[in-house]
């Protein structure tokens, strides 16, 4: 009787395993590109990400729990800004967003200054 050889299964099963590593590398390269040709600046994208428009309006939408964003740039100073992204003071009704890096926290702030 012929029985299936487990070796030999497992060497022709390789080539299929190595296939499908390959296109999740390729799929995830993908990604990464489609995420990089984003032309929103990175500032606008860790905005968006954070939910910071859940509690602040900007333009037409946005939630009402925070003051609305527009002109916020002009209205604070810069090292207001910076203190509302790393203070950490759990009575503030704003939560605390220090756990950013520098890079993204000088993005953000880039950002919420030109507003
Ligand atoms: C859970 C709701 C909530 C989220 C999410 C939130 N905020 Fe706030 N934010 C507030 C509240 C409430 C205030 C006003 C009271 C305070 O200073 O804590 C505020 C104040 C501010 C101010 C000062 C505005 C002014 O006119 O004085 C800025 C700037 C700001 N938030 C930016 C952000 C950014 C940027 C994010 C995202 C990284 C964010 N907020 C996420 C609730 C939120």
């Amino acid at each position: 009787m012929l029985r299936p050889n487990p070796i030999r299964e497992d060497r022709l099963s390789r080539p299929c395993r190595r296939t499908f590593i390959l296109s999740l590398l390729f799929f995830s390269l993908l990604a990464v590109a489609a995420f990089a040709a984003d032309d929103r600046p990175e500032g606008e994208t860790i905005f968006l990400a954070l939910g910071c428009r859940g509690c602040h309006r900007l333009g037409a939408d946005g939630g009402s729990r925070g003051p609305a964003l527009d002109g916020v740039g002009t209205r604070l100073a810069g090292s207001r800004l910076r203190e509302l992204l790393i203070r950490h003071d759990p009575q503030a009704a704003m939560p605390t967003f220090s756990h950013l890096t520098e890079r993204e926290r000088e993005a953000l702030l880039t950002y919420l200054r030109a507003l």
